[in-house]
């Protein structure tokens, strides 16, 4: 995704990106955001334990590798995307696998589950929304967990003003997830992205409010 001049929006033009845009991309094959495997981070938040095996959410799952090892690990997963055709693949991903989870085809601004999660995955999905959208997506993602849940997140950094994927540095996630709301690990851990780019990722927990 990064600095891909298929998808670069301009500094003017912070409009929300909408499903047609994302489906282009993927009509397109410009989805190098995809690893094309899972995250080496979720195997180290799941090797150590801190994730909560419960309900958990991947908002913007996209291809959904992680939907796909979250499920098979014994999670009740939900994925949600609003891409028909991320939809579509993370569901053939899934009955190849023999495998199942829920998977919504909705604009996560839209969004309202029946029950909260116990945890959540964030993995550029932030970065995908300018940062006009910041702060509606930060009150979502905490409405949608239940007091103490996780977020386990992977902050995209970049050096472009613009995007997507639109920077998330740690400064500026310190102010979107406020300490008020979200407690946080001491420190985030760098993780390489096959974009050339590096993802800070750390698990933050809900306060109960
Ligand atoms: C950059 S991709 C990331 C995909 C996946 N998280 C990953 O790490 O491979 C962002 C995804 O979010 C989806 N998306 C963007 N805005 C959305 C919205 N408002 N509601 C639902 N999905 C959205 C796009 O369709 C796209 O699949």
């Amino acid at each position: 995704m990064a600095n891909e001049s298929s998808g670069s929006s301009s500094d003017s033009a912070f409009a929300p990106l909408s499903a047609a845009y994302w489906q282009g991309r993927y009509d397109a094959g410009a989805t190098g955001w995809d690893r094309g495997a899972v995250s080496p981070t979720l195997g180290s938040w799941i090797g150590s334990g801190a994730l909560p095996r419960g309900r958990i959410l991947m908002p913007g799952c996209g291809r959904g590798h992680e939907v796909v090892a979250l499920a098979g690990l014994g999670f009740r997963v939900t994925g949600l995307d609003f891409a028909p055709a991320a939809v579509r693949e993370v569901r053939g991903r899934l009955a190849e696998a023999g495998l199942e989870a829920d998977v919504v085809a909705t604009d996560l601004f839209a969004y309202a589950p029946a029950e909260p999660f116990d945890a959540i995955y964030e993995q550029t999905c932030l970065c995908a929304f300018a940062p006009t959208q910041w702060e509606e997506y930060e009150r979502r993602l905490a409405s949608w967990l239940v007091p103490g849940g996780r977020l386990a997140a992977a902050f995209m950094q970049t050096s472009a003003p613009t995007g997507p994927p639109f920077s998330c540095p740690p400064d500026a996630m310190r102010r979107l997830f406020g300490t008020e709301r979200w407690e946080w690990p001491d420190d985030l851990v760098p993780v390489p992205h096959p974009l050339g780019l590096v993802e800070l990722t750390g698990i933050l927990r809900r306060r109960p409010s």
